[in-house]
């Protein structure tokens, strides 16, 4: 029987560095993956597709609708949705491939099918072709990431009713998309059919966008899908659908009952959240135990129930985020090398990959006014950043919130064009405990839109240069 200091089973951006760090740190490795790809849900069917689709889709909204006033004149450009595909195809190819060489390169074995525990120390892995074998390991580390959330009582075909996966690869452009849930999932993939021709509907249970990011980012990012198109019925949610016809009859009501309405839809869009994927381990046979929402549960470092089986990502709590998933990979490994692995869950920033975009990392209004922190403000638009406006992409601005007695940043929250790049300077600031006044003294390049973050945070201190 093989034998290994470590397994770990599923190939996600938590399963495959976990396995790249600890066979760094001498470690001999093996991962064991059901899909025939690996990259698990990132980047076969989650981060990278759907970052390929916002890229061709929004370059074809910029050549229909932004070209010309830069003088560019071009014809009304034609969309080609097989190529775009393939375009997308080429992309998740290059990446899982690029997770195959990682692999050899650092002489981790790969082994294809479903892993189950049979208790400490032994997986068994079902093949596709119906032929189990077990291999041995010294630690087991469970990396099998999530799945879709359903609504009770609609069933997902993929075709006409999908989740992210279904809209990710649909074969035309619906002229009716309606999305379930206001969260990242339905406003990124919504804007991609929204560019390519698509009239967007967002029904949302809650009476806001994008749960959990600041209130006054959000506010002002719901006025700019407005803008762009989008239709949201908040505090709504939707009831039954109806597929027996050409349309879908789509009902809706008020999330508290009530106030009845059909809408029509070519596709419905289900994208209510994700909930951890555990079937089919064997868990209750091994003894690990779950946590109230069906997350297996771990303790600081990692550590289940049971001995020797650790577990990391989407399947354990906090954030579904790659980036999240990969750096408890990274700590998982250092603590099973016997160093000293960490992550700080403090500072994880959060991209939503829409135009504008919108980023975020540490703690909002709303999460400092609850735990009745004292904090100071410090906001600066992109309409009084020089780049911005010369570039006429004005949308949006910068939030610093920092602590009203040292001067601690806690959160910077951004909406506008490239956010997601920008909201590093301040996750890098906020990991060494940096003050609004370090970044506010930091040069930063002229022109830049960066340079909005750093009079963000001359404006906490109430001496903005630019406004
Ligand atoms: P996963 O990536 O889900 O990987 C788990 C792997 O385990 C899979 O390959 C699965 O096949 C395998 N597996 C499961 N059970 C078994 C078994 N029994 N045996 C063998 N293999 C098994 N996050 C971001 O940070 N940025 C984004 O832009 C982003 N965009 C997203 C877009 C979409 C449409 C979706 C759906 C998600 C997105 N996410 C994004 C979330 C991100 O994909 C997840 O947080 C991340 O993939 C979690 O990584 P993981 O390693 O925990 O699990
Ligand atoms: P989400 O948790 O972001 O949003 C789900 C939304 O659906 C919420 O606003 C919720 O209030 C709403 N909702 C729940 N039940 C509902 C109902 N019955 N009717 C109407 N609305 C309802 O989940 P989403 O968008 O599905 O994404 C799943 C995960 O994937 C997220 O945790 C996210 O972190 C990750 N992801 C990350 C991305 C990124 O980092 N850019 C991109 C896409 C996904």
């Amino acid at each position: 029987m093989p034998s290994y200091d470590l397994v770990i089973i599923g190939t996600g951006p938590g399963g495959y560095v976990c396995a790249i760090r600890a066979a760094q740190l001498g470690l001999k490795v093996a991962v064991v993956e059901k899909q025939p790809t690996l990259g698990g849900t990132c980047l076969n069917i989650g981060c990278m597709p759907s970052k390929a689709l916002l890229y061709a889709s929004e370059m074809f909204e910029e050549a229909g609708h932004s070209f010309a006033k830069m003088g560019i004149t071009v014809a009304a450009p034609k969309l080609d949705l097989p190529a775009m595909m393939a375009f997308k195809q080429q992309g998740i190819d290059g990446n899982t491939k690029g997770v195959e060489f990682l692999m050899k390169k650092n002489k981790i074995d790969v082994i294809h099918g479903k892993g189950k525990l049979l208790g400490a120390g032994k997986v068994e892995v079902a093949g596709a072709d119906g032929k189990s074998q077990t291999v041995e390991a010294k630690n087991i580390v469970i990396a099998t990431g999530s799945d879709v959330a359903r609504l009770k009582g609609i069933e997902i075909d993929e075709k006409r009713i999908v989740s992210s996966t279904g809209a990710l690869s649909l074969d035309k452009v619906p002229e009716k998309l309606i999305v379930v849930g206001a969260g990242v999932i339905g406003l990124e993939l919504g804007s991609v059919w929204r560019r390519l021709g698509a009239q967007v509907t967002v029904v949302e249970f809650l009476d806001r966008i994008l749960p959990g990011m600041d209130g006054e980012v959000v506010k002002q990012f719901q006025r700019i899908l407005e803008k762009q198109g989008f239709v949201f019925k908040l505090g709504a949610k939707v009831t039954s659908i109806d597929s027996s016809a050409a349309k879908l009859k789509v009902q809706v009501e008020a999330a508290a009952g009530g106030n009845p309405e059909a809408l029509e839809a070519d596709v419905v869009l289900v994208a209510i959240g994700r909930v951890p994927y555990t079937s089919g381990l064997g868990l209750t046979e091994a003894g690990v135990a779950l946590d109230e929402r069906g997350r297996i549960k771990i303790d600081g470092h990692f550590a289940s129930s049971v001995k020797g089986i650790y577990a990391i990502g989407d399947v354990v709590r906090g954030p579904m985020l790659a980036h999240k998933a990969e750096d408890e990979g990274v700590a998982v490994a250092e603590i099973l090398a016997g160093k000293a692995g960490h992550v700080n869950y403090d500072v994880i920033p959060g991209v939503v990959y829409t135009t504008p975009e919108v980023s975020s990392v540490g703690k909002t209004e709303e999460e400092l006014k609850e735990a009745g922190v004292a904090y100071t403000v410090g906001k600066f638009p992109f309409t009084a950043n020089g780049r911005s406006k010369v570039n006429q992409t004005t949308d949006g601005f910068v939030k610093i919130l920092a602590d009203a007695k040292t001067d601690r940043v806690l959160g910077v929250h951004i909406v506008g064009r490239e956010a997601g790049e920008m909201i590093h300077e301040a996750a890098v600031l906020m990991e060494f405990g940096g003050s609004a006044e370090d970044l506010a003294r930091t040069c930063h390049a002229h022109p830049t839109r960066s340079e909005a973050v750093k009079e963000a945070a001359l404006a906490v201190g109430k001496r903005a240069i630019h406004m």
